[in-house]
């Protein structure tokens, strides 16, 4: 089939390499032309495992190119995804759909022929009905240019996988039978004969899924970091607490990890999208427990403060702190409200020279946070440091040997902001280990 994907970041440029790879013609549109020109040059500008090889490998199969403009992506497509970005309007709680509505108001115009917009960016409840109803306004086509809802779930450093091995389609439709979930069954055709669950519903509940899946994982992040609160208050061992908890079924141990909490381009502003939603509709106290999810997640970014105060004799002016870690996860290089630079960014207003490494996020980190000093390496942010902060759980930093560091450190004393290193280790060498929740 000929598919459009409309904006190439995380979401998109994932999307256009992997729906070639499913077979498909596909042509991707930004508005950016840097970012046309590297993708065409089968370079990624982000970083995202296996991605510059999937976009290089169909740029040369032809099955894969891209563009800017959209009367060629309206003349070359029957089904156009729009993958842009849904940020949080500065100084609101809401989401800001501009560039939601730009796609709409920059394709639609030019769609002469019947055609299906397919919406994946996640969206307060009720926007796929009005876009439905705009989209058939300024379109030629009228009513034969259809809206469908495809929300998706893919985490970054997974993205691909989670795109050719998803664990379920949704489709929303405006009614049963729409013609748009027939095109989207030849779309996802090898997905679903693999055995991917596909949910066909309306546009409302195909929006709600998003915003409902992420309001849980964020819950339950927050779940376990409230129980690494009660840890500290009583002595016990949040991930022993998360460990036991985990062998009950109904409970589950994937994110049950205490620690910093939860950042990135996506959880954090859409909870807080969701929010602002459920106060326009009236419904607001359904998802207050959210403003909760949402201070805890907070309150352990001023605990990691604290205890790397605590570390530092109770004095940070002067003082050197090493942050391990950047990016708001491992295996990505995206910045976006990362706890760790968060935590960093805070010890440097305090006074403290901090200095931070991270294998993938430092040219992000450098531009969003110039105050801060940066290192070439873990061991180089080490030297002379009165604390190490663990903050982003790369694989390098839990396998760096306790010994190597002992006489580059000015104090053995290491904060374990994701409990993933070895205590013991740390210990046996002399050193000092605290971390989120335990004693
Ligand atoms: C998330 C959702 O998982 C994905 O389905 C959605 O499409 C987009 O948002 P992503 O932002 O890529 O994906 O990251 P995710 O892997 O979910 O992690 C989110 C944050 O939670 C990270 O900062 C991570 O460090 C933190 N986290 C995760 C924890 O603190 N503890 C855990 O147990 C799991």
């Amino acid at each position: 089939m000929r598919l459009t994907v409309i904006g190439t970041g995380y979401l998109g440029a994932t999307h256009a390499a992997c729906m070639a790879e499913l077979g498909h013609e596909v042509l991707g549109l930004d508005v950016d032309p840097d970012k046309i020109a590297a993708l065409q040059a089968g370079q990624v500008p982000f970083y995202e495992p296996g991605l510059d090889e999937l976009v290089a490998t169909h740029i040369r199969s032809g099955r894969l190119r891209f563009t800017s403009s959209y009367a060629e992506a309206a003349d070359f497509g029957e089904v156009h995804f729009s993958c842009v970005g849904t940020p949080q309007k500065a100084g609101e709680q809401a989401a800001d759909l501009s560039y939601v509505d730009a796609v709409i108001e920059g394709l639609g115009p030019h769609l002469r022929q019947p055609a299906l917009v397919v919406g994946k960016s996640t969206v307060p409840v009720g926007t796929a009905e009005r876009l439905a109803r705009r989209l058939a306004t300024i379109a030629p086509a009228g009513d034969e240019a259809r809206l469908a809802w495809n929300p998706e779930f893919l985490r970054e450093g997974f993205a691909i996988e989670d795109t050719l091995r998803p664990d379920r389609l949704v489709i929303g439709v405006p009614a049963p039978g729409d013609p748009a979930e027939e095109l989207l069954r030849q779309v996802y055709a090898p997905l679903l004969a693999a055995g991917t669950p596909l949910i066909s519903t309306d546009f409302p509940t195909a929006e709600l899924v998003k915003a409902s899946a992420n309001a849980f994982l964020a819950t339950k992040i927050s779940f376990i970091n409230a129980m690494a609160e009660m840890c500290e208050a009583s002595g016990a061992d949040v991930t022993q607490l998360s460990a036991a908890l985990s062998y009950d079924p109904r409970i589950g141990g994937r994110f049950l990890n205490a620690g910093l909490g939860f950042g990135g381009g996506c959880l954090p502003k859409d909870i807080r999208a969701f929010m602002a939603r459920a106060d326009e509709l009236g419904a607001d106290q359904a998802l207050t427990f959210l403003r909760e999810v949402d201070a805890i997640n907070l309150r352990r970014r001023d605990r990691m403060v604290e205890l790397a105060r605590e570390q530092c004799g109770g004095e940070l002016p002067g003082r050197r702190v090493a942050v391990w870690g950047a990016a708001f996860k491992p295996n990505s290089d995206d910045i976006r409200d990362s706890p760790a630079l968060h935590v960093a960014a805070r010890l440097h207003q305090l006074g403290a020279q901090v200095s931070v490494y991270d294998p993938k996020a430092m040219d992000h980190a450098r531009k969003a946070f110039p105050e801060l000093d940066y290192g070439y390496s873990a061991i180089d942010v080490a030297q002379d440091a009165d604390v190490i902060l663990h903050l982003t759980e790369w694989t390098e930093f839990a396998q760096i040997e306790p010994q190597h560091l002992a006489h580059v450190v000015a104090q053995r004393r290491i904060v374990d902001g994701r409990n993933t290193l070895d205590p013991h280790l740390w210990r046996d060498a002399d050193w000092t280990y605290r971390a989120l929740g335990r004693p």
